[in-house]
């Protein structure tokens, strides 16, 4: 059993393992040589070779429980024959979504286009650094992925224009969900340990619209997992009330964003939490580092806990503050 499966099926709470959301990425020198050589951002994630070598960066370097599969939920569009492109200094920019085609794709013709994402999971699986970690694959939540294909960048705050049209936004929706659920069921065939689902855009979600575009289609991926016999991980970013949220769609385990009191959650929330430490903390200095996360540790000293940020590493983070932090953590008593 790998470490957050413990954590998971037997609320083990004596290990606290760690990894962090976007470990392989631009704050590592060592990505940004890789990734300066290879400007197109989607060919690099279809790139096996160079995905191995980016996903196992961060495990060579720090002592970490899990890797991360190098790719984006922005693959998932570009599965679905959407354009996915990404801008320097700006995000990812999609092109026209095409709704007549999009009717027409078959579960193979996306399987075969996003092949490479899974044969990387494959090789990755196989290699010895992975004996005793997870190996984590993961989908964007349905929202998210539906936000980033009508919007065709990262949203700002009003999406009522975008949502407009709810038949739409509803059929969509559910050739999402499915999609999502194929490229889960490939990433598990293909030795994803556990599935975290990031619905980045979760928060923009009004009240009386969270059943339809947020509980309903995650509470249908997660059941999808759980048939796969895989935990999932859902981090329902910036959402209001994470008690409500978890008590519906019913994961393995809970995300939490650094916006949210650790003690309100460790008393409404039973299931393992992850999560929570606000990533500018890695850009202050160590003696901040270690009361903030000694904060996070003896929180949930009693409760299962897999330990992560709020939110993604920041690019500008030092990576010897990473390395400071996992130690903390590995470290702690
Ligand atoms: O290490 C890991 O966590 C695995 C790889 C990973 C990436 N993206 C690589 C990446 C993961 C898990 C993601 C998830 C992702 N992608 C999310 C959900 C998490 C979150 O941050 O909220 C979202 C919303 C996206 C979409 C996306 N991809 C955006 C908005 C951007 C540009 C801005 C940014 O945050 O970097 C990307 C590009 C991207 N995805 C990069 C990386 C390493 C940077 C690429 C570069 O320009 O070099």
């Amino acid at each position: 059993m790998t470490p957050i499966q413990k954590v998971i099926y037997h609320k083990n709470k004596n290990i606290k393992p760690v990894w962090l959301m976007r470990q392989a990425g631009r704050y590592l020198p060592e990505f940004r040589k890789i990734r300066r050589k290879n400007t197109n951002f989607i060919d690099l994630c279809l790139n096996k070779k160079q995905v191995k070598k980016i996903t196992l960066q961060p495990i060579k370097r720090f002592n970490l429980d899990a890797a991360i599969i190098f790719s984006d939920i922005l693959m998932v569009p570009y599965g679905l024959d959407q354009d996915v492109n990404f801008k320097k200094n700006y995000g990812p920019i999609l092109g026209e979504l095409e709704l007549k085609n999009l009717y027409k794709i078959s579960h193979k013709d996306f399987t075969n286009k996003l092949n490479p994402v899974y044969e990387s999971l494959e090789t990755i699986k196989k290699d010895k650094l992975l004996k005793n970690r997870d190996l984590i694959g993961f989908v964007g939540g349905p929202w998210t992925v539906l936000v980033y294909m009508l919007n065709k960048k990262s949203p700002k705050k009003n999406l009522n224009k975008l949502i407009k049209d709810k038949g739409l936004t509803s059929d969509l929706l559910e050739i999402i969900t499915n999609f999502l659920c194929v490229h889960i069921k490939n990433q598990v065939q293909s030795g994803a340990s556990v599935i975290q689902i990031f619905d980045s855009w979760a928060g923009l979600v009004k009240k009386k619209d969270l059943e339809r575009n947020i509980y309903e289609p995650t509470k249908k991926i997660v059941n999808f997992i759980h048939s796969l016999k895989t935990p999932s991980i859902c981090f329902p970013r910036n959402i209001e009330n994470y008690k409500e949220f978890t008590d519906v769609t019913k994961p393995d385990v809970i995300s939490i964003d650094y916006k949210v009191d650790p003690i309100k959650i460790i008393k409404n929330i039973k299931i393992p939490v992850q999560g929570g430490l606000d990533p500018e903390i890695l850009l202050t200095n160590k003696k901040n580092i270690k009361l903030k996360t000694q904060k996070y540790l003896d929180i949930f000293k009693n409760h299962p806990y897999i330990f992560n940020l709020g939110h993604g590493v920041l690019p500008q983070t030092n990576p010897d503050m990473v390395e400071y932090l996992i130690n903390l953590v590995k470290n702690f008593k």
